[in-house]
């Protein structure tokens, strides 16, 4: 089959796109034929081997997978031949990666898809879409009616953050980098978008939220928490997820005397049945178009390296050249 791997970490030239043997689905996996896959910043962080991570060598990138079953192993109950299935959090421990014609994956993992929903689609809210199901339910426990600020509402993280604190009834503001994402920020559902280049987002969210926010959702790399804790209301919750090398001050009086808390988390980390409580969210949401993929392009898998620059671009050297997520279609 045709695979996107490396056989060493470095720059997004390492990516080899070439021909590797399929695997063989072990007993309670199913072989996939791969239709779409996305990129995500952490792809290109272990691509460059910014992050410590056990790689074998070749070593299949991708994390999220969309495609159909094509076989399964003797133990596999949920799934069979035919069925469209996505998939997240791959590519990790004995889990293959997925930017291939072919991948294997635990039937733990996977997900129905439902009718109506492409594979580009779901694939393109798969890791990101389940980021923030885990963060905004499990760990931030948002309620309707609550408050919510999200730095960064266009990103690939941000916008599912928008909609599904949306969904929950929840009040949003939110920042992004230019006009034309501040008014897709509204169309998302936020009720306020601010431009953080050109406008006072402080004056903003203490206009729309006078006691404070009830949760702050930071998926900026340097979270500035001087800024942020005075613009929190009592009880508040924030949400960092982003920013391994990030060592910002933490103003520790005006937190701990507002019984605020702080959730961090990987969701590379959660257990298969905690992915399957977003993903059994996210299924319906999208069916129902409540939840809407963002996608700025669809490459070639022959393409998996200016993706990659793309994303690196984008996300670490801050140019916003994206607007949604890359998918790659093997
Ligand atoms: N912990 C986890 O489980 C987890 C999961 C997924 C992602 N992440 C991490 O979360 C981060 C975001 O991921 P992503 O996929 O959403 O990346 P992304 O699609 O590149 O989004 C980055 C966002 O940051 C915004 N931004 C950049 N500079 C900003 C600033 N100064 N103020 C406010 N917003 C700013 C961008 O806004 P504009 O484009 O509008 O300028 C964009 O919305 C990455 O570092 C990623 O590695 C962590």
């Amino acid at each position: 089959m045709k695979a996107a791997y490396i056989n060493q970490t470095g720059p997004p030239e390492v990516i080899v796109y070439d021909e590797l043997p399929a695997p063989k689905p072990r007993r309670t996996e199913c072989l996939i034929k791969v239709g779409a896959v996305d990129v995500n910043p952490i792809d290109t962080y272990i691509r460059g081997g910014l992050i410590p991570a056990k790689l074998t060598f070749p070593y299949i990138l991708g994390r999220d997978l969309a495609g159909t079953v094509v076989e399964t192993g003797a133990g596999v109950k949920r799934f069979s031949v035919g069925d469209r299935v996505w998939a997240t959090g791959q590519g990790t421990g004995n889990r293959d990666g997925t930017f291939a014609e072919f991948a294997a994956a635990d039937e733990r993992w996977l997900f129905p898809i439902p009718d109506g929903v492409s594979d580009e689609a779901i694939v393109a809210v798969s890791l990101v879409g389940t980021t923030a199901h885990l963060g905004l339910l499990r760990n931030a426990k948002l309620r309707a009616g609550e408050t919510l600020f999200v730095n960064g509402g266009s990103g690939g993280v941000g916008s599912c953050v928008v909609q599904i604190a949306k969904i929950l009834g929840a009040r949003v503001i939110t920042t992004a980098g230019s006009d034309e994402k501040v008014k897709l920020c509204r169309e998302l559902g936020a009720e306020v978008a601010v431009n953080y280049k050109t406008q006072d987002v402080g004056a903003a969210i203490r206009e729309f939220a006078p006691e404070g926010v009830n949760v702050w959702w930071e998926t900026v790399r340097e979270p500035d928490f001087e800024r942020t804790i005075p613009l929190m209301a009592m009880r508040a919750r924030m949400v960092v997820m982003a920013g391994r090398d990030a060592r910002p001050v933490f103003p520790v009086g005006p937190f701990y005397t507002r019984d605020c808390s702080i959730h961090g988390f990987a969701m590379l980390n959660a257990t298969a049945r905690e992915m399957r409580a977003a993903g059994m969210d996210l299924n319906p949401w999208m069916a129902e178009g409540k939840l809407k993929a963002r996608i700025d392009r669809v490459l070639p898998l022959s393409q998996a390296a200016e993706a990659h620059r793309l994303q690196e671009e984008s996300t670490i050297k801050k140019a916003g050249v994206l607007s949604g997520k890359l998918v790659l279609k093997p």
